[in-house]
Parts: C-alpha cells; sequence; structure tokens
C-alpha cells in the first residue's frame, strides 16, 4: 500500500508514519506544511528508510496537491493535517477555518480527481481523522456513539465537524470511498506541550504551576498514541467507505486526576506533592496580577518541545519559535 499521509510531522501523524513504515512495510508520502506544531525529529526512526518520503506543502495549496497524487500515486489517504488545539482556535480562529475547512475541502478535490482517473478505483481509501470533540461533551451523558449528534462547541470542534461533513458528502455525492474516524483524546510520545500531559509533566519536573482549568472536574476519554496509529492502519485495510468509526481508550479520567497522576510519578515526595496541591488551591483563588507559586496546580505557560532532544520545525529551519503565549487552559479542555 502507497499512503498519503497529511500532517505526518504531527503528534499522531508522525506516530502513524513510523508505525506504517516499520509494522506495516507500507510506503509513505507525508505532506506537511511544518507549523510550529510539528517535530521532523520524530520522524528520524523512518527518515532514511526508502519507503518514507516527505513533500513540505500546504494542503490550503490544490496546484502542490495535484503534482504530489501524480508524482507518489498513492492507494490511500490519511488526512490528519489540522490546526489542533482548542485554546488557540479560541484567540484565533482564522488558521483553523483554513486548514480545517478549506484545507480539507481541498484535499478532498484533488483526492477525487485523481480517484475518479484511477483503473483500480475500488481499492483507494480516503481516511479522514476526526476527533471525538464534534460530539461536545460527554459529562453525565456516558460514551459517544457514532450516531451521537453533532454539538461541537469550539472553533476548533465546529472546524472539524464542517471538514467531516465534506467528507461525508465527498462519499454520498461523488463516490470517493471516504471513512471517517472521530477519537478521543490522545497521549504519548512528541506531542507538543502546550497541552494537558506533556505541559504538565514538564511543568512538575520544573516546579513551576500545573495547568488545570477551574474545578479540573472535565471528563475526558485518553486512548494512546500507538493504538491510536494501530486503529487508523486497521482502518486502512479494512474501514468500510460511507462509515464511521469511533476510537476510544476506555479511559475517563477528569483533568484535575490526571494532573494528580503525574504529580504521583513525577514529585519526588508526598510533602512536595502536598506543598503543590495546597499552593495550587491557593494559586486558583489569587486574583489577576498576582504572582503564582511555584510548583502549585494552576494555569500556565508554554515549555519547549523535548520530544527525543528535538527541535520544532520554526527552530530547526532556524528561525525562532513563535513568541506570543498561547491562551490559558479553556473550558472545553479537550486536546485536538
Ligand atoms: N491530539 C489529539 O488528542 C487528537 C484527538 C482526536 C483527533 N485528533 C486529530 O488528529 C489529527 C492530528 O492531531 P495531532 O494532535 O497530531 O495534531 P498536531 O497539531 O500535533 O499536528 C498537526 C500537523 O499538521 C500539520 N499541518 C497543519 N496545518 C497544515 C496545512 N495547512 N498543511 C499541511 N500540514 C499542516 C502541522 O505542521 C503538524 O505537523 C488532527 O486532525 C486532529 O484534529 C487529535
Amino acid at each position: 500500500m502507497r499512503v498519503l499521509v497529511t500532517g505526518g510531522a504531527g503528534f499522531i501523524g508522525s506516530a502513524v508514519c513510523r508505525r506504517l513504515v516499520g509494522a506495516n512495510g507500507f510506503s509513505v508520502v507525508n505532506v506537511d506544511k511544518l507549523t510550529y506544531a510539528a517535530n521532523p525529529r520524530s520522524l528520524d526512526p523512518i527518515a532514511h528508510d526508502p519507503r518514507y518520503a516527505f513533500e513540505r506543502a500546504d494542503i490550503c495549496d490544490r496546484a502542490a496537491l495535484d503534482s504530489i497524487f501524480a508524482k507518489h500515486r498513492p492507494t490511500a489517504v490519511l488526512h490528519l493535517a489540522a490546526e489542533s488545539h482548542v485554546d488557540r482556535s479560541i484567540t484565533g480562529s482564522a488558521p483553523f477555518v483554513d486548514t480545517n475547512v478549506v484545507g480539507t475541502y481541498q484535499l478532498l478535490e484533488a483526492a477525487r480527481r485523481y480517484h475518479a482517473a484511477l483503473d483500480r478505483r475500488a481499492r483507494f481509501r480516503f481516511v479522514h481523522v476526526s476527533t471525538d470533540e464534534v460530539f461536545g461533551s460527554a459529562d453525565g451523558e456516558g460514551r459517544f456513539h457514532e450516531d451521537t449528534p453533532y454539538r461541537p462547541s469550539s472553533p476548533y470542534s465546529a472546524s472539524k465537524a464542517a471538514a467531516d461533513h465534506l467528507a461525508h458528502a465527498w462519499y454520498t455525492t461523488y463516490g470517493l470511498p471516504v471513512v471517517i474516524s472521530n477519537c478521543s483524546n490522545n497521549y504519548g510520545p512528541c506531542q507538543f506541550p502546550e497541552k494537558l500531559i506533556p505541559l504538565t509533566i514538564l511543568n512538575a519536573l520544573d516546579g513551576r504551576p500545573l495547568p488545570v482549568y477551574g474545578d479540573g472536574l472535565n471528563v475526558r476519554d485518553w486512548l494512546y498514541v500507538d493504538d491510536h496509529a494501530e486503529g487508523l492502519a486497521t482502518l486502512l485495510a479494512h474501514g468500510r467507505p460511507g462509515e464511521r468509526y469511533n476510537f476510544g481508550g476506555d479511559a475517563e479520567k477528569a483533568n484535575l486526576a490526571v494532573v494528580e497522576l503525574i504529580c504521583d510519578a513525577v514529585m519526588p515526595s508526598t510533602l512536595q506533592k502536598r506543598e503543590a496541591s495546597s499552593a495550587g488551591v491557593r494559586a486558583r483563588a489569587l486574583p489577576a496580577g498576582s504572582s503564582a507559586p511555584s510548583a502549585g496546580i494552576s494555569t500556565t505557560e508554554p515549555g519547549g518541545n523535548r520530544c527525543a532532544g528535538a527541535s520544532t520545525a520554526a527552530s530547526a529551519s532556524g528561525s525562532s519559535r513563535p513568541q506570543a503565549p498561547p491562551p490559558q487552559p479553556s473550558p472545553h479542555a479537550g486536546e485536538g
């Protein structure tokens, strides 16, 4: 199988590329714009494999997509490229509409033209990777199912919901063999540390305030990223066109419980944990402008990407890391 993966330098995309080239032995062309969220070093294990190729391109650039399809002749598309951080979508929604909606549209159109000209059309698959955030909040409603109505609540989840509807429409209207997956929060290596788990680990190690929004009782389900990658590889081979598949980890936890688990693993003594916990309670009660206590459970600031000694795409290419700090953790409390 020759798979065109979009967003393969991101957190989940890099796990997918490593798996498809490694365990599955597939050929992969990774199409990625290399935004701040990309980390090319996470692809080091396969960077020199003859089955792996990289094309730096924006999925909004239709001409670039057409020439990549023509050059690499994929037998499947696995579409992960997205702006993925809920909090960023609240302070600046334009890139979310551009990449997640317009970019998905351009990719669907490029795939449709390519698919229509194929001899062996039946074997082609377009797997569109989405999020369970399109269903809104699960609080008090049990689990999401494939037929749970869409109720997105942030610019991020609304842009992903729009992309899902476009992808399904390209199946029903044009017969493009689209398979849609909706996944819960992922965790694992090489995630950009603006997201809850890596941010909490780095801040706990550095004795800095820990990021929890409000009372921390928002519940999310957590899935290990390599399990998600395995699920997506299964969809490439066995996913039925027109179907939707939900992926979850069967591991629902309140955000505060996740932070406390990390404290247990990272902080050396119970005393230190107690100090952090009481400092955190104080931090939530502090008025704006007060200085936050060290290692308290609180809102926080971003750390650097320390995955495997990696640098971000921006720093790897010689430019500096974006200076504007991302917004504080939001009530949406989702991850992407
Ligand atoms: N992280 C999660 O917990 C989670 C959960 C469910 C679903 N998802 C979905 O999975 C996918 C991957 O998520 P992630 O956490 O790995 O994201 P990420 O932010 O870590 O990576 C996104 C990648 O897409 C690339 N990209 C962004 N805009 C692009 C563009 N216009 N053209 C080409 N490449 C572009 C970036 O450079 C980056 O490498 C997304 O579609 C996201 O909505 C994520």
